[in-house]
């Protein structure tokens, strides 16, 4: 456990957040078109109109904010009686500090909270940081799909509530 401060709050995101949301995007994946594919990238990098749909309905998006700067985000859906969970990310300046973890947990708890019974994601092997959170949570590789439509190997992770 490496927080010194006060575990921050996790809130679920609402409407006014979605610019904080979008910026959180933007930085986090800035600069990976350098080792993943730009089609990847450019669709992580959710734009706002895209983030205030995802907050008009159908997604749950929890977020950590401090002073006034959202920090972390993880995005949530609950198709039949799984949860997906997805668009998680942390500002690259506040990384190495619990953030993903503790969002990725929150997703999880919500997810139990939800009767369901198992919890999907989606990771590419070049993400060794993400890989290695997801393990660390009990997710287990179920699948990889060698030729998504990004042009990247992608891994589907499953963890059984
Ligand atoms: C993946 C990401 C969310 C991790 O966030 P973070 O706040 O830095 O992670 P945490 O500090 O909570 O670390 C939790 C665990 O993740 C793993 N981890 C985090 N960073 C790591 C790194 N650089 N290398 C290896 N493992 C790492 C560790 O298992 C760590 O647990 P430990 O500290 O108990 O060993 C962050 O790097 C990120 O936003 N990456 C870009 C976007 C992305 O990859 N999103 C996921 C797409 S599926």
């Amino acid at each position: 456990m490496r927080f010194f401060r006060a575990v921050p709050r996790v809130l679920t995101a609402q409407a006014a957040d979605a610019g904080g949301l979008a910026d959180l995007y933007w930085r986090a994946w800035e600069g990976c078109e350098r080792h993943l594919d730009p089609r990847l990238v450019d669709e992580m990098m959710a734009r706002l109109e895209e983030v205030e749909a995802w907050l008009r309905g159908g997604f749950e998006i929890y977020r950590v904010r401090e002073e006034g700067r959202i920090l972390a985000a993880v995005r949530c859906a609950f198709p039949a009686s799984a949860c997906v969970v997805d668009r998680l990310a942390v500002d690259p300046a506040s990384r190495g500090q619990g953030l993903g973890r503790l969002l990725l947990e929150h997703a999880l708890s919500r997810a139990r909270r939800a009767g369901c019974s198992r919890v999907w994601s989606q990771v590419s092997p070049k993400l060794a940081a993400a890989g290695a959170l997801y393990r660390r949570l009990g997710f287990r590789e179920v699948a990889e799909a060698p030729l998504h439509r990004w042009g990247e190997p992608i891994r589907l992770l499953e963890l059984r509530l």
